[in-house]
């Protein structure tokens, strides 16, 4: 454990940067929180899944969209409306003494693209996806696909002041006992060299890691890939950033066995951090960006990248609506946004470290698959708004007094699903005849590509 923290802590050090190098970085705002997972489970139909904090193009769904579909999304979250693409990850979860779980709160996130060698770096074919990490199992330290996980937590001032990298631990008191920390950041590195083709049956390996990067958290150091995935893609890191609520940081307990916080699969170790891409950018800007060391060096300033630029528009990621239909499920609760869960959305019991390798799978007592649903309410914490499903709404839109009665839980608030931007084109009929593929692909998509 020592070892890799140690080895995370030298890899974080900035390289020294050359003209043939840089970054860039996608902001991103959250679209919406929900258990869906189209590569893994599309239509949700093992109901296997966890809750996913899920940016990018509004019309991500149930099914995997093709690229073509993709690229016909009214908008995206990232602030370079030509990414098209969608990114998630488990939601953090915060364990309340008694063992119940509320959401944490997003701050926000962003999409590195690292490039070693610009004129080797190609860009990622189109629709192809991914998945880093392990969902079900922690094998870390032991196995490729693990290799780019990181997690940190960070305290900005006071005797505690200064980021801690945590490796693969969650900042639970036995690994983090300082006090509750600012800021939460799991962050996770793709595997950069691939085949060619889209998809795997493990949705790995058609991709690996550069040469020399076979340490965890140091892929984006490597130049070159092995002959059996000769081609370079930029290095894509996804970084998540998360905070407390006020009652939340008050609860928060620093006993050598308390837990504080979970991933949303019940994991309060922290081992099976994952993250899943699919790339819907448009392939000539994506080029244009990764062969520029303008836009490499341009950081999170999109604007500043000539091929970002004529998209670059913050305004419309923060207002882009989910064009899809929810899952019914825990609406007495709405997922944990006005009152605390008392299990984890759908079949994820608490995984602690003792609990071996393998995720348990029991169900709560009771339990029943959930049906889909039309969200109507969404959950703002004004930057970056959270569309969420609460099924029990009032029909139509909401009263603000209806509203109001979650806003005091966690000193947030809610919004009518009407009013979080402009009505889209395209309305419930449309999704459910499978017109206006702007607004509606989730309910036609095929997977491509397996
Ligand atoms: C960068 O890539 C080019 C083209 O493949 C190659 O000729 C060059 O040697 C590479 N540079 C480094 C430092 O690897």
């Amino acid at each position: 454990m020592l070892l890799w923290s140690i080895l995370a802590i030298m890899a974080a050090t900035p390289a020294v940067v050359v003209a043939q190098q840089g970054q860039f970085a996608i902001p991103l705002t959250g679209l919406l929180n929900q258990r869906i997972d189209p590569i893994v489970d599309p239509d949700n139909t093992k109901d296997i899944g966890h809750l996913h904090t899920i940016f990018g193009a509004n019309n991500f769904g149930t099914k995997l969209n093709t690229f073509a579909q993709m690229q016909k999304a009214t908008c995206t979250t990232a602030a370079t409306q030509a990414d098209k693409s969608n990114y998630w990850i488990p939601s953090l979860m915060f364990v309340n003494p008694d063992g119940t779980y509320e959401p944490t709160w997003l701050q926000g996130a962003r999409a590195y693209y690292m490039v070693q060698n610009l004129t080797m770096t190609e860009p990622f074919p189109e629709g192809l996806r991914m998945i880093s990490g392990t969902a079900t199992s922690r094998t870390v330290g032991r196995e490729l696909r693990t290799n780019g996980i990181h997690i940190e937590s960070e305290i900005y001032s006071g005797a505690n002041k200064g980021n801690k990298a945590l490796g693969f631990n969650l900042p639970n008191p036995k690994y983090d006992n300082r006090p509750p920390p600012d800021q939460i950041r799991l962050k996770i590195q793709f595997p950069g060299c691939g085949n060619g083709q889209l998809d795997s049956t493990d949705h790995f390996s058609h991709m690996t890691w550069p040469l020399n990067s076979n340490n965890q958290w140091d892929a984006q150091f490597g130049i070159k890939c092995p002959p059996t995935h000769p081609k370079r893609f930029p290095t894509l890191q996804l970084e998540v950033y998360w905070a407390l609520y006020t009652g939340q940081r008050s609860r928060w307990r620093n006993g050598a066995n308390d837990i504080n916080v979970a991933f949303a699969n019940g994991d309060t170790f922290g081992g099976s951090l994952h993250a899943d891409f699919v790339n819907g950018w448009n392939t000539n800007v994506f080029r244009d960006a990764i062969k520029s060391t303008v836009c490499l060096n341009s950081d999170a300033t999109n604007e500043n990248c000539p091929a970002f630029k004529p998209t670059v528009n913050y305004d419309t990621a923060k207002k882009c609506r989910y064009a899809g239909m929810v899952l019914d499920e825990n609406s007495d609760v709405g997922l944990g946004y006005y009152k605390p869960l008392k299990n984890l959305p759908g079949c994820n019991p608490r995984w602690d470290e003792s609990g071996g390798s393998t995720k348990p799978t029991a169900c709560p007592a009771g339990y029943v698959k959930p049906g889909w649903t039309w969200p109507n309410v969404a959950y703002g914490n004004w930057n970056w708004p959270l569309a969420v499903d609460f099924p029990n709404a009032p029909s139509g839109k909401p009263s603000d007094s209806w509203l109001s009665q979650f806003a005091a839980t966690l000193g947030e608030r809610f919004v009518a699903w009407g009013s979080v931007a402009s009505t889209p084109g395209g309305t419930s009929e449309d999704v459910k005849n499978n017109k206006n593929l702007a607004t509606a692909p989730n309910k036609v998509q095929q997977v491509v590509g397996l």
